[in-house]
């Protein structure tokens, strides 16, 4: 399957900080517990000037923007302990402030410097994941896309997410289910055409990223996408917040042509759901 589940997210995290494992040149996992500890610290990095200070904004995050120039880098660790005061009050919250939240995360990602692609797991499929941290609701990863590789059309189901391209050129389609009249569907919640009827989407996004350049998604905002690589590949930077343990994607069927191209409608159905 080439995307991952919580299940499988936790079994490559334990086995990216296995002891004795170097997680970047020169520095060796001591104990499982080193990227706890190291966040700890972070922690307090994060308080020295790291934090979200835009989240209350309440404005809607670009489909896509060029965040601005970086005023300081941050490492992984770092953005997780930021973020993680926020994403933990975003999924407990009444009323998730999705857009909001996205946006200063936005922000602080653009500061984060990706590591190394060096320890990537192949999906199979011409594009690589690694898993550079998972420290619940948080997932961070990064993507290398072969050159013309296809991430196939997919939802994040009880899941948001940042796209950001850090290297070479990926198109990037953004795409919402449409809900008939008489039939709304609380896609935030996860409440989605059944398996095995054909319904309709509609694109909203069509654009290529390139580095420094992003895509946004909420729960119900731009949900679905299809992501394909340039000539040259691409590298990309894959943020989420989940708020379910069932968060995960499921792939869409299509044949890409439209069902109605002025409307820019597609009709679709479960590969997988
Ligand atoms: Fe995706």
């Amino acid at each position: 399957m080439q995307f991952w589940t919580v299940d499988t997210l936790k079994s490559h995290t334990l086995a990216d900080h296995e002891q004795g494992e170097e997680i970047s040149p020169g520095v060796v996992v001591q104990r499982r517990t080193f990227l706890r500890l190291g966040l700890s610290a972070a922690g307090l990095a994060a308080l020295s000037g790291l934090g979200l200070s835009g989240c209350a904004t309440g404005s809607r995050a670009t489909s896509k923007g060029g965040p601005g120039p970086a005023s300081a880098a941050a490492s992984a660790d770092e953005f997780v302990a930021a973020v993680m005061p926020q994403a933990r009050a975003l999924i407990s919250a009444q009323a998730p402030d999705e857009e909001a939240y996205l946006a200063a995360v936005t922000t602080l990602l653009a500061r984060v410097e990706p590591p190394p692609t060096w320890r990537m797991s192949p999906t199979g499929q011409g594009w690589d994941i690694d898993n550079i941290a998972y420290y619940p609701p948080i997932v961070l990863m990064q993507i290398k896309m072969a050159p013309k590789s296809v991430i196939h059309l997919h939802d994040h189901r009880h899941y948001n997410g940042v796209l950001l391209a850090t290297q070479g050129a990926a198109r990037c389609r953004n795409i919402d289910i449409v809900q008939p009249d008489g039939n709304r569907l609380d896609v935030a919640d996860g409440e989605v055409p059944a398996k095995g009827e054909d319904f309709l989407i509609r694109q909203n996004v069509d654009t290529v990223l390139r580095p420094r350049q992003l895509s946004t998604l909420t729960r119900d905002r731009d949900n679905i996408h299809h992501v394909e690589a340039g000539d040259e590949g691409a590298t990309l930077v894959d943020f989420f917040t989940h708020f379910s343990p069932k968060a995960r994607s499921y792939e869409l069927a299509w044949d890409g042509k439209p069902y109605d191209q002025a409307k820019g409608l597609f009709k679709v159905s479960w590969k997988d759901a």
